[in-house]
């Protein structure tokens, strides 16, 4: 079986480690690779976005499967370019991406039919967008409608705050195309949890919950990043709430997006708030999350081949269940300093060797790259270090200590991954 991960960060070397258990004879490739995927697979020398020359390979390689990581290439068409040449790909179409692609699409689509999320408007116009501000008031949440790399978004406490933000979104373009129309929306409270579902476009396969930790300092201080770590499984996940997430989330979202003419095949991420009135949807993403596939995957005991091949085919899912291991994940992800704004690149990275030996600790690159031998970093995020343990406190300790052992010039991480957490362990005992 020869298999394709589009996408080189992180959360493909995830999706490259899991798939190489899954299928241990399997040949597997992935669109140029990271300084830590050289070991699972081999690195083609095409970019994720060259869909036209990616399509061509597969076909001549007869490539029995590719998953999609990001969401640009999705966004862009690939699945769409894929299924006309009848070749296996997992991920949803352009129309079906647009869950993500286009905020104001998402609040539409879960306004119509009776999706729990908050109260919103979309604007186009400065100056409408900050008369509606000023008379409806803080505190609000500004979103940029198109992707915007988990930046595009503000949290604004006064009604001055937001008045700012429509200003630099749509009268400063602070994020170019992606800022042209604004969803500004009631601030939820509560904790964040974020649900993966493999889908069919029918049925659901609900996975192991996390949370993720998106603020670049410890403490939910500092901007909002592409995600600085995250653990699961989430003790607030029962399976009473999973249960009212599937009903009222899940299932209602794949049916109304077939119900619209925009089938969603592929993984469903819900990124959502759980208030006091129950979850609602913060924000839907086309595709896995970073870096929460870096715990999701290594507590996973079932097959991801099984359903991901079986969505590519376009077979049904119903009647297939996913199994998870006992005991916890937490990923700590390292980041370039300057990260989430600019940032070097090219710095060496070293390793401990020893980091990884014991099999409960996984180290999954992300901006890495080997140079004849030698790593350096490539990107903000440079790695996510997983460790498994009996509990989220002990995974915690282990992928702090884990992180300490890789170093690179301007090196931080967040030292608090799980705390949330390790909190409610301590109040109830644990
Ligand atoms: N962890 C957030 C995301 O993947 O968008």
């Amino acid at each position: 079986m020869k298999i394709l991960i589009v996408g080189n960060g992180g959360r493909e070397h995830a999706l490259l480690w899991k798939l190489r258990q899954d299928a241990p004879d399997a040949e597997l490739f992935i669109t140029r690779g990271n300084g830590g995927t050289g070991a699972l697979a081999t690195a083609l020398p095409l970019d994720a976005g060259e869909i036209q020359a990616l399509a061509g390979w597969v076909e001549r390689e007869a490539v029995d499967l590719t998953v999609v990581g990001p969401e640009a290439p999705l966004a862009a068409g690939i699945v769409d370019h894929f299924a006309g040449r009848r070749l296996p790909v997992f991920g949803p179409t352009q129309a079906a991406a647009e869950i993500e692609s286009s905020k104001a699409f998402a609040k539409g689509l879960m306004q119509r039919h009776g999706i729990p999320t908050a109260a919103y408007r979309c604007f186009d116009k400065a100056g409408a967008a900050e008369s509606w501000v000023r008379e409806h008031g803080g505190p609000l949440v500004v979103k940029a409608s198109g992707l915007a790399a988990g930046k595009g978004v503000v949290i604004c406490e006064t009604t001055e705050q937001a008045v700012a933000a429509v200003r630099e979104m749509l009268g400063g373009h602070a994020f170019g195309v992606a800022g042209r129309e604004v969803v500004v929306e009631d601030l939820m409270r509560g904790e964040e949890l974020s649900v993966f579902a493999l889908t069919d476009g029918r049925h659901v396969l609900p996975m192991l919950p996390a949370q993720d930790h998106k603020r670049v300092g410890e403490g939910e201080t500092g901007p909002n990043t592409g995600g600085m770590g995250a653990y699961a499984p989430v003790s607030l996940a029962t399976p009473e709430l999973m249960a009212r997430v599937t009903e009222q989330i899940l299932l209602p979202t794949v049916a109304a997006m077939e119900e619209e003419g925009r089938p969603f095949r592929g993984l469903l991420y819900a990124g959502l708030m759980l208030t006091e009135e129950g979850p609602k949807v913060v924000e839907f993403n086309c595709r896995f999350g970073d870096p929460e596939t870096q715990v999701v995957l290594p507590l996973m005991a079932s097959s991801l081949l099984d359903p991901l091949l079986a969505v590519a085919r376009g077979e049904s899912i119903e009647g297939m269940a996913l199994e998870w291991k006992p005991g916890a994940a937490v990923a700590t992800v390292l980041a370039s300093g300057g990260y989430p704004g600019d940032y070097r690149t090219g710095l060496p990275v070293e390793i401990d060797a020893a980091i990884g030996s014991g099999g409960d600790v996984i180290v999954f690159h992300a901006g890495t790259r080997d140079e004849d031998g030698v790593l350096l970093t490539a990107g903000g995020r440079v790695a996510a270090v997983t460790a498994l343990a009996p509990t989220v406190r002990e995974a915690a300790a282990r992928s702090r200590r884990a992180a300490e052992g890789i170093r690179f010039a301007g090196r931080h991480f967040r030292g608090d991954v799980g705390w949330r957490e390790i909190e409610r362990a301590e109040v109830h005992g644990a």
